[in-house]
C-alpha cells in the first residue's frame, strides 16, 4: 500500500509539473519540426521589447532594428515606446505578458518602478533581458545586455583631461559636470567611471569645478533632456564664468553636450572641451567641424544582435553566454551580463572609427 501510494504520488507530481511546464510554455512544442526536446518556446513566438523615451538616436535604431532583425530571426517583434512615461512602459509590459510574449527585451525608464510587470512576467513564463539599462531592485530579471558603463564613464572622463591637455598643456583647469538622467540606472554608473578619473584630480588642484557642483545630484539632468542642460549651463555661465574661462564641461551624451555647445556659444564665450556619448549625426558632424571634442561609439547595431542571439539561445534551451557575472548588482540579484566594449572617438580617429556603418561611414569618408 506504502509503495503503491508513493508511486501514485510520484506520478501525480510528474503529471502536475509537466502540466506547469507547458503552461509556462516551456516544454518543447516540436514547432520548429525537430524533436530534440529542449526548446523552451516554440519558434515563431512573439518577443516584447519595452523601450522608453526617444531621448537619444540610438533608441529610435533600436526599435527598428528590433522589428526588423527579430522577423528575419523568425520571431514575431512586439516593439513599443513608452514615450508618455513610466505608467505607459508599465502598461505595455502588463499587456506583452497578456499576448504571452516569451521574453521581454527592457530598456526601462525608471529600472526601480518595474517591480510588479517584471514579476508577472515572470509569473507567466517569460525570460526577462535587461537591455542597455539595468532593472533594479528585482530578483525578476534573468540577464543584462549593454556597453560597459562604467568603462564609457572612464572613457569621458580620460577625454576630458586629454582635450584640455591638449589646449593648455598645464592646469589647472576649470570645468564643470553633468550627469544622465536619475532614474536611468545607467547614469549614475557613468558618472561614477567619470570620477574615477576626475576626482584625483579635483583633489590634487589640477581641476576646479568652479561652480561647487560636484555631487552627482548637483550634476543631474532630469529625463536627459537637453533643455534641462542647456538651462543648467545657462545659469552656471552667469553666475560663474563672468571673466573666468571655462576649459571643459564632463557631459554624459551627445543631446546633452551639443545643449552645452548652445549654451555657452549663446554666452558668446569660447568652446571648452565637451564630452559625449552616442555618436549622434549631429555631434560627429561637431567632432569633425572642431567644436565637440569627443563621442562615445556604441554601435547599436552589434547591443541589438546581441540581444536577439540570447533570444535564440533562450528559444532553443540554451543558456545564453555571459562574460560579467560579478559588476551588475541591482540590490536583490547580481545579474549575469554580457558587456561589449565601448569605444572613445574625437577628432583623431573620426575618420577611422565608423567604416562599418552604414550612415556614419558615408559621413566621416
Ligand atoms: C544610454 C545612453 C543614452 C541615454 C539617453 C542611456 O541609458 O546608455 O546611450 O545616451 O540613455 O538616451
Amino acid at each position: 500500500m506504502q509503495m503503491i501510494g508513493k508511486a501514485g504520488k510520484a506520478a501525480a507530481i510528474a503529471a502536475i509539473a509537466a502540466l506547469a511546464l507547458t503552461a509556462c510554455g516551456r516544454a518543447d512544442t516540436g514547432s520548429s519540426g525537430s524533436s530534440s526536446g529542449g526548446e523552451a518556446f516554440p519558434k515563431g513566438s512573439a518577443i516584447g521589447v519595452a523601450l522608453p523615451q526617444k531621448t537619444s538616436e540610438n533608441w529610435v535604431l533600436a526599435e527598428k532594428l528590433f522589428n526588423d532583425d527579430l522577423t528575419a530571426a523568425g520571431y514575431k517583434p512586439d516593439v513599443q515606446f513608452a514615450n508618455g512615461g513610466v505608467s505607459e512602459q508599465q502598461n505595455q509590459i502588463s499587456a506583452m505578458v497578456t499576448k504571452g510574449d516569451k521574453v521581454i527585451i527592457v530598456g526601462a525608464i525608471d529600472g526601480a518602478q518595474l517591480g510588479t510587470q517584471l514579476k508577472q512576467a515572470k509569473d507567466a513564463g517569460a525570460t526577462i533581458i535587461a537591455y542597455d539599462r539595468l532593472l533594479l531592485n528585482t530578483a525578476n530579471v534573468d540577464y543584462y545586455v549593454a556597453y560597459d558603463n562604467f568603462k564609457v564613464g572612464v572613457l569621458q572622463g580620460q577625454a576630458l583631461l586629454d582635450g584640455m591637455k591638449a589646449k593648455k598643456p598645464t592646469g589647472p583647469y576649470n570645468i564643470e559636470l553633468f550627469a544622465g538622467s536619475p532614474d536611468d540606472a545607467n547614469a549614475k554608473v557613468f558618472f561614477n567611471g567619470a570620477m574615477s578619473i576626475l576626482q584625483p584630480k579635483i583633489d590634487d588642484g589640477t581641476l576646479k569645478v568652479v561652480s561647487g557642483q560636484k555631487s552627482f545630484e548637483q550634476a543631474v539632468t532630469q529625463g536627459w533632456k537637453a533643455e534641462n542642460a542647456q538651462r543648467r549651463m545657462d545659469t552656471l555661465l552667469a553666475g560663474t564664468y563672468g571673466s573666468t574661462t571655462l576649459d571643459g564641461v564632463l557631459s554624459p551624451n551627445d543631446t546633452l553636450g551639443r545643449a552645452v555647445i548652445t549654451s555657452v556659444k549663446a554666452a558668446g564665450k569660447p568652446i571648452p572641451v565637451v564630452t559625449g556619448q552616442d555618436s549622434e549625426v549631429e555631434s560627429v558632424k561637431s567632432i569633425m567641424a572642431g567644436e565637440q571634442y569627443s563621442t562615445i561609439n556604441k554601435d547599436t547595431r552589434a547591443l541589438v544582435e546581441h540581444a536577439i542571439t540570447m533570444v535564440k539561445d533562450i528559444q532553443a534551451g540554451k543558456t545564453p553566454e555571459i562574460n560579467d557575472s560579478k559588476s551588475y548588482n541591482n540590490t536583490v540579484k547580481t545579474v549575469p551580463a554580457y558587456l561589449l566594449t565601448p569605444v572613445i572617438v574625437t577628432k583623431d580617429n573620426v575618420k577611422t572609427a565608423y567604416v562599418n556603418d552604414p550612415v556614419l561611414g558615408p559621413i566621416t569618408k
